[in-house]
């Protein structure tokens, strides 16, 4: 390991009890470690693509659409980025929360992008892109 440097973090309450219990059961020994291997995680899954490998991925979002403006907002990034974007699944989960499926396809670096935008939109509550490039899909078979 190289230098360390020390971090402080302003994290929800009740979510930072949920990350206890999940580090917990995972058997770390302390917090340090569990996000360390998360950036870790995160960093290396998002590093794997080529910027410009064709892909084709999902985001998948959590949102209260009471939020102010944000489903403008969403649908503002999508109108934009249309020739990224193939459909858009929208389910009304209960009276608050929206579940919010994005398709989309283009150039690893795009999409990535596009995701990243969407998923750190204020007011989104958990975010997700999974990606996937279809030649290596096509090596499978
Ligand atoms: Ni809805």
């Amino acid at each position: 390991m190289g230098d360390l440097s020390r971090i402080g973090v302003a994290i929800d309450t009740q979510l930072l009890r949920r990350f206890d219990r999940f580090i917990a059961h995972k058997g770390y020994q302390n917090r340090s470690e569990a996000f360390r291997d998360l950036i870790r995680d995160r960093l290396v899954g998002s590093a794997v693509v080529a910027p410009n490998a064709f892909v084709v991925g999902t985001v998948t979002l959590i949102y209260d659409h009471h939020t102010r403006l944000l489903p403008e907002k969403l649908t503002d990034l999508q109108h934009e980025h249309h020739h990224v974007i193939i459909s858009t699944l929208h389910a009304h989960l209960d009276h608050e929360s929206c579940l919010e499926v994005v398709v989309l396809r283009g150039k690893s670096k795009e999409v990535q992008k596009l995701a990243d935008r969407l998923i750190s939109t204020k007011g989104v509550q958990h975010g997700r892109l999974v990606m996937s490039s279809p030649e290596t899909a096509a090596d499978h078979h």
